[in-house]
């Protein structure tokens, strides 16, 4: 039988159906350490938060007919104006799936609704609550690449080491691509135990038993995978994954993310945390047709402002027939940052495991990584914004089965 673990939480119900509210909230009265509130939307009304004064800790949405109205004036709310979501409505197709990612739903249970489905998101809540409480502060960047070798995890691997290396930043570094992450050879590492285990065991996890699974390379921690792991065919849990950056910004100034190119909802719930996202690209048409996917998907489906897109043409020629500028209107986007293509270097440091600093100090495509790290560190008169800060409004996952 499932653990019933204790839960205090002040939650809204609400919805335009009297007998709804009162069938949730009878459900929830069974858990003892529930406040809970109702609200009946009963007049022209479409904002859900409409004379709500004081926010709760969750509010559960009950889906009616004006369900894009509703969905449309949360997603225009300011994020610290609105409380952790749970939506339920019948089963949502795509759009819906989309508006209720942007008005911040951290679940979308269908109907007939599962108990222990809304008390499983309502714990998730808790937990989450209870991880935020320590201030913390951390610089997130993820790494995306438009295909598969344009060099994400190259940079990530060597932007980290930089980081760390040439100016010092606390840094950890967090292999996301699951199936085929390569981190740890980057840096020669052949890990007994990594990612997965500490994920595995997140629900135990606080800072020293982290430390257990992390693996150093000077001040830079790196979090990859197993050598011995099997090719694990199931997704990894989004809440674990968040308790790990919560981890992670007490210890490290930065947290550096190799993502997958696969956009699922690990991957934008992870950028919606991300003060930067790096998408590295290369001169060629099928990657930027990729990117220019890519790009549309982060700043209209994810609503990540696009001053924290920084794109990367990665081994940049500037004898190619794409030229920067047909970078620049594909993607529509501002300056890309130029890395040098430099076969042989870049080959030997992957092939030693000695990171581009190590290896060849003085080379273009050394400095070029140094100047990434530095744009990323953002010099003395940046103003980071703390992780804490940031929305930690979450998009739809699927229902567990
Ligand atoms: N600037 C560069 N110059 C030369 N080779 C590079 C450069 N960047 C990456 N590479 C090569 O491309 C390979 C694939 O890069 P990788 O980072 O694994 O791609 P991705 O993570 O985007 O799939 C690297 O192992 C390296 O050999
Ligand atoms: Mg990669």
């Amino acid at each position: 039988m499932r653990e019933c673990t204790d839960i205090r939480l002040k939650i809204l119900l609400i919805s335009r159906r009297k007998e709804v509210l009162e069938a949730l909230q009878t459900l929830l009265k069974r858990r003892p350490g529930l406040t809970i509130a109702r609200k009946l939307v009963v007049n022209g009304h479409v904002d859900p938060l409409h004379e709500v004064t004081e926010l709760p800790d969750a509010m559960v949405l009950h889906l009616g007919e004006t369900w894009r109205a509703e969905l449309e004036a949360l997603a225009a709310t300011p994020a610290d104006r609105r409380p952790p979501l749970i939506v339920i409505g019948s089963a949502p197709d795509a759009p819906a799936m989309r508006l209720a990612m942007q008005a911040g739903a951290r679940d979308l249970l269908p109907l007939p609704l599962v108990e222990a489905d809304l008390f499983a998101a309502l714990e998730r809540i808790a937990r989450d609550q209870q991880a935020l409480a320590p201030a913390a502060s951390a610089a997130v960047t993820v790494f995306i690449n438009a295909k598969g070798g344009c060099g994400g995890t190259f940079l990530a691997c060597n932007v980290a080491d930089a980081l760390t290396s040439r100016l010092h930043k606390r840094a950890v570094l967090l292999d996301l691509d699951v199936q085929f992450g390569t981190i740890p050879l980057y840096f020669d590492l052949f890990p007994a135990r990594g990612l997965l285990q500490a994920l595995e065991n997140h629900t135990q996890l606080d800072e020293a038993a982290l430390g257990g699974y992390l693996h150093r390379r000077g001040k830079l921690a790196i979090l990859g995978h197993a050598t011995q792991d099997r090719l694990p065919l199931e997704g990894i849990s989004a809440d674990a994954v968040d308790t790990l950056l919560k981890l992670c910004a007490r210890s490290y100034e930065h947290i550096l993310i190799d993502l997958p190119r696969q956009l699922d909802p690990l991957a934008c719930r992870v950028i919606e945390q991300a003060e930067h996202v790096v998408l590295v690209v290369q001169q060629s048409v099928t990657v930027l047709r990729d990117a220019a996917k890519v790009m549309t998907c982060l700043q209209r489906d994810l609503l990540v402002d696009p001053g924290r897109i920084l794109t990367v043409v990665n081994r940049h020629d500037r004898r190619s027939s794409i030229s920067l500028e047909h970078v620049r209107s594909a993607l529509a986007c501002s300056e890309p940052i130029l890395v040098p293509n430099d076969y042989r270097t870049v080959e030997e440091s992957v092939a030693t495991g000695q990171p581009l600093l190590a290896h060849a100090r003085g080379a273009a495509v050394t400095r070029a990584v140094g100047a990434l790290a530095e744009r990323l560190d953002g010099g003395p008169n940046n103003v980071r914004r703390s992780l804490l800060s940031r929305t930690f409004s979450k998009v739809v996952k699927p229902r567990a089965s």
